[in-house]
């Protein structure tokens, strides 16, 4: 939510600003802009892309070797250029990129205003900026002062990067909440941004700033990291694992169809090293110190968001199923209001894609605070989620740059799997036997993935039926009930098909009045005990003349009799299930998407990681 960039070196910093822009698009694209540092401070922004910014540096160009700059998913005024950041403050002096929330900006801003400070946006950020250059001016102390003492009146998050043309040879970072990444180039070149993506093509040896540390980069020398109360921090010095490869299309149109492509690896990766089809056995390393803690948890809760939501909800009804242990699957941003009653025999997995999730972090602060063992399972390496847990599993999908997640549900449904196993076979209410066939079966999940992404011509073609649509409904039973929801969100957030998932047995409790002829109903159904019945719900469909189009088990014929189209999947385990059924619905809401000429990999409002709460 929010991106931001920064470049101290030799050499010009607005071509390092617009590429790691580039990269950190997906986190927000509302607005765009740069402020660089030569022989005057040069301050460009534009609402909208950032092409739309590099249209503009054409026309208008900067030049200096110091700059940061802005991609922004709005939150305090709409997307516009006067709210695009960097913002400035009266003298024109100060630029400051932000991302993160200042919650007292209100008052903060009524305080600078009565004391004749002009503002020119309705943003959050600008009171920072207009606070910094106050205190310079009224304390006459040098930037990093101002920064320090600014931030010292500022409630909320913060990822900030602050440059001023009275000192024109450094930048000054500073962080709380937010996340921020430096690395560090030759010839003490230093790069800043939100995320390593942005600036791995430049350097692997990366500071991770902590929350409350402040750094101070300088034009020459070595950067200096400090605390907010102005000690000096030793950070560490760590390897950004990430291929500069993993961020590029590979020839595919989106990201979203890369991802969704790569799953029959990105599961293998996320099982690789943990399971032995040999012997039968599973192990997750990040777990090990906690699995008594686990095997005696008097409740598993999963706090998270989106997608991220439902393999919690999947991973509910694995640890009820193999470990019976009570399981509950959280938002995580309900979780932290209803003062939960949690203590140190329960366990809060929390799960995230990018662990940079605001509502799902403070949900861990929360666990944390009540006692609670608190584990991640978590695809970024190094986030802050990776950092604030006890202990957990990385689930290793690689690099997710579409908005849309897909790869990352995956990966995390397959971590779930094997610690619901592993966890069962601890306690003893998973038999030695049963185990070996489940972890048989899960080392077959990836070759069946890639015979489900067969199925890609099919699917093309029931999205050209039902592209048109305005509204759609996704129904599913015990493991097809979270993949239903998975496909409702898929499609609604990149083809804006006002789209709803549901268990199939409410349907008769207020849904069905929605269907009418050509209402399109996406049944998860693949085979279980509860066929027959998920068969009469989808009578009920038929009986009301909607369309029902359903993902079934190759060679279960029976709701041939009731369905427009069947999409037959490999069988599997039913707690597998998901793992599979979820890829037709994946492609379903890309190819839909497609055919509505919608954004796919940025769709409206959205951003890839969700910073805010
Ligand atoms: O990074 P996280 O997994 O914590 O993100 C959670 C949600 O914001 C995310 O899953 C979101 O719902 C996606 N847009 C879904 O495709």
């Amino acid at each position: 939510m929010c991106g931001i960039i920064g470049y101290v070196g030799k050499h010009e910093a607005e071509p390092v600003l617009i590429r790691g822009l580039k990269r950190l698009e997906y986190r927000g694209y509302d607005s765009a802009g740069v402020a660089v540092l030569g022989d005057k401070l040069f301050i460009r922004k534009k609402p909208g892309k950032i092409e739309n910014l590099e249209k503009l540096l054409k026309g208008q160009p900067v030049s200096g070797s110091i700059g940061i700059g802005h991609t922004r998913w709005a939150t305090h005024g709409e997307p516009s250029e006067k709210n695009a950041h960097p913002h400035t403050a009266m003298s024109g002096k100060i630029a400051v990129v932000h991302n993160g929330i200042i919650e007292n900006y209100a008052d903060l801003k009524k305080e600078l205003q009565s004391r004749g400070k002009v503002f020119a946006s309705d943003t959050d950020t600008e009171v920072v900026a207009h606070l910094i250059e106050d205190i310079s001016e009224t304390e006459q102390v040098p930037l990093e002062e101002a920064v320090r003492k600014a931030l010292g009146k500022v409630v909320g998050a913060y990822a900030i990067l602050a440059i001023s043309s009275d000192e024109p040879d450094k930048v000054v970072a500073a962080k709380l909440g937010s996340p921020m990444v430096i690395g560090l180039g030759e010839e003490d070149e230093h790069y800043i941004a939100s995320d390593g993506a942005a600036i791995v093509e430049y350097t692997r040896d990366v500071v991770y700033l902590k929350d409350n540390e402040m750094a101070i980069i300088p034009k020459t020398g070595k950067m200096v990291v400090k605390t907010m109360q102005n000690e000096i921090a030793f950070p560490e010095i760590q390897t950004l694992e990430l291929s500069l490869e993993a961020l590029e299309k590979k020839g595919y149109a989106h990201f979203m169809l890369k991802e969704i492509h790569e799953q029959p690896q990105s599961v293998q990766d996320s099982m690789r090293g943990r399971i032995d089809p040999g012997k039968g056995t599973v192990k997750l390393g990040g777990i090990l110190d906690f699995e008594k803690k686990l095997e005696n948890a008097e409740r598993i809760i999963f706090v998270s968001c989106g997608t991220s939501w439902h393999a919690g909800l999947v991973g509910d009804y694995l640890f009820e199923t193999f470990a019976r242990i009570p399981a509950k699957a959280e938002y995580a941003s309900e979780f932290r209001y209803k003062n939960p009653v949690l203590g140190e025999n329960d366990v809060v997995i929390a799960i995230s894609q990018s662990g940079e999730t605001a509502d799902t972090l403070s949900a861990v602060k929360l666990a944390k605070s009540k006692g609670a063992t608190v584990l991640g399972i978590c695809n970024v390496v190094g986030s802050t989620l990776s950092r604030e847990t006890d202990g957990g599993s990385y689930t290793h999908a690689g690099v997710e740059i579409g908005v849309a997640s897909t790869k990352a549900f995956t990966a995390q449904v397959s971590v779930l799997a094997m610690m619901a196993l592993r966890i069962g076979s601890l306690k003893g209410t998973l038999s030695e036997s049963r185990l070996q066939e489940l972890i048989v079966e899960l080392n077959t999940i990836p070759e069946k993935i890639a015979a489900v992404l067969e199925k890609e011509g099919q699917i093309q073609s029931i999205a050209q039926k039902y592209f048109q649509a305005t509204d759609a409904l996704f129904l599913g039973r015990r493991y097809g009930f979270p993949v239903a929801l998975e496909g409702a969100l898929k499609l609604k957030e990149i083809s804006y098909i006002h789209a709803e998932g549901y268990p199939a047995g409410e349907m008769k409790h207020g849904p069905i009045a929605l269907i009418e002829e050509g209402v399109p109903v996406f049944a998860v159904a693949t085979k279980n005990e509860h066929i027959e019945k998920m068969a009469a719900n989808l009578q009920e469909i038929k009986a009301r003349r909607g369309s029902v189009i359903a993902v079934v088990t190759e060679g279960d014929e029976r709701l041939k009799g009731v369905s427009d189209h069947l999409i037959e999947i490999p069988e599997t385990e039913d707690a597998f299930s998901p793992l599979l059924s979820v890829i037709p619905l994946q492609l379903l809401a890309y190819h839909v998407a497609v055919l509505r000429g919608a954004n796919v990999d940025q769709p409206r409002n959205l951003a890839k990681s969700v910073t805010v709460e």
